[in-house]
């Protein structure tokens, strides 16, 4: 029998692609989605993909009684626990959305989790918990203290209170998995991100200026400390992103306690750098502003994923021009996204 995984959030931008490789990989998956942000169309095109179907519930991680049926129904190996709101600007504006769906939601799972004596669990936590490091590049150990916005200490109070469940409980088995910035899509161009009006991640918005929905980008800031004055990042494809998921389980499976992994490429890449990339991917303009800064942001960030490498046997594989295309290949196909 097939190992089953509960993939929280499994009808989003990352959930997808990573249900996509459980499913490949040969484990049985149930998908936990609000469809908050996000449609179930993204699952009927992962079934079309791979030829195998996740089993989909439709609800909240924050329904104690609907997460208690499940996990007595079900029996499941691990957790996958990518269900959350991301948005960096409507977290300063709705701070108790965030904390309630973030932080309680977590707590809510981790509560029907033991009750069920499931231990192992993968979380989707976030670069952002570093706040403005100081050097680069960025290792696991870096103090995490200062996160810029109410999005980031929501992750950051989610990673402390597994730290302390696997501290109160030798059964449990956590990893943090830290993500840089997911971008890209799947090869088929099937899958992708969808975002719900602007965008507020710069891939989304480059590719949106490049099927003319949007005129053009603001590029926040130009006299950063960087190679061209503008925030330098690490991005990195969805699908290394995935495939980092299914590396963690395993590593979950070997170890105790709680676990911190990057998982990035190690190269930042300039906005500027990502425009002209795109341009090429494309063959079509990418015009431009050069705006203030945004507030919050930082200059640059990017990952030192040698501790992946090392305890989990992975790293990125996909480079700049392949993440670009297939964004490209993703948005020119879904114009609408999963809209139609
Ligand atoms: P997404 O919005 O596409 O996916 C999140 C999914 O969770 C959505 O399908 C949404 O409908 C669902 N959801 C939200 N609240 C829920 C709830 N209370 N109950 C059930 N389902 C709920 O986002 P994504 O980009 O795929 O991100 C996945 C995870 O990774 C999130 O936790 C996010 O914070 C984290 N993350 C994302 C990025 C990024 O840039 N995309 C970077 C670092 C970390
Ligand atoms: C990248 C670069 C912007 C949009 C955010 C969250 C982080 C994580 C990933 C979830 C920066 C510039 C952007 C635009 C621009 N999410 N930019 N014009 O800010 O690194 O990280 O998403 O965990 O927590 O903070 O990503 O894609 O928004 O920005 O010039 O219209 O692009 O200033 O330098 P960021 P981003």
């Amino acid at each position: 029998m097939n190992d089953t995984v509960l993939v929280t959030g499994g009808a989003g931008y990352i959930g997808s692609h990573t249900t996509l490789a459980l499913l490949e990989a040969n484990y049985d998956v149930v998908v936990l989605d609000n469809l908050s942000n996000s449609s179930a169309e993204s699952l009927r095109r992962v079934a079309q993909i791979c030829g195998r179907k996740p089993e989909f519930v439709q609800g909240d991680i924050r329904d104690t009684t609907l997460l208690n049926d499940l996990f007595s129904r079900r029996t499941f190996t691990a957790v996958l626990h990518f269900a959350g709101l991301k948005a960096v600007g409507e977290s300063v504006r709705k701070p108790m959305d965030y904390y309630d769906n973030n932080v309680v939601g977590s707590m809510c799972l981790c509560q029907a989790m033991a009750r069920a004596e499931v231990f192992w669990l993968a979380f989707s936590s976030s670069a952002t918990v570093y706040g403005e490091p100081t050097r680069m590049p960025i290792c696991e150990d870096y103090p995490t203290n200062m996160p810029t916005n109410p999005y980031g200490r929501s992750k950051l109070m989610v990673e402390r209170m597994l730290s302390d469940l696997c501290a109160s409980d030798a059964r449990w088995s956590i990893a943090l998995l830290r993500y840089f910035n997911p971008i890209g899509a799947h090869s088929s161009g099937m899958i992708g991100e969808d975002p719900n009006g602007i965008p507020n991640n710069l891939l989304p918005y480059i590719s949106q200026v490049a099927i003319g929905k949007i005129e053009q980008l603001p590029v926040y800031g130009g006299d950063y400390p960087t190679i061209d004055g503008t925030g330098v990042r690490d991005y990195i494809h969805v699908q290394d992103l995935a495939d980092g998921h299914l590396k963690a389980l395993h590593g979950i499976r070997s170890r105790s306690g709680v676990h911190i992994w990057n998982l990035g490429t190690g190269i930042g890449y300039s906005v500027l750098q990502m425009i002209h990339a795109f341009e090429q991917a494309s063959g079509r303009p990418v015009p431009y502003q050069l705006v203030p800064r945004r507030a919050g942001d930082i200059a640059e960030c990017w990952a030192d994923p040698g501790k992946a490498a090392r305890e989990l046997g992975w790293q990125a594989r996909r480079g700049l021009q392949e993440m670009m295309q297939d964004t490209w290949r993703w948005q020119s196909a879904n114009p609408q996204g999963y809209a139609h």
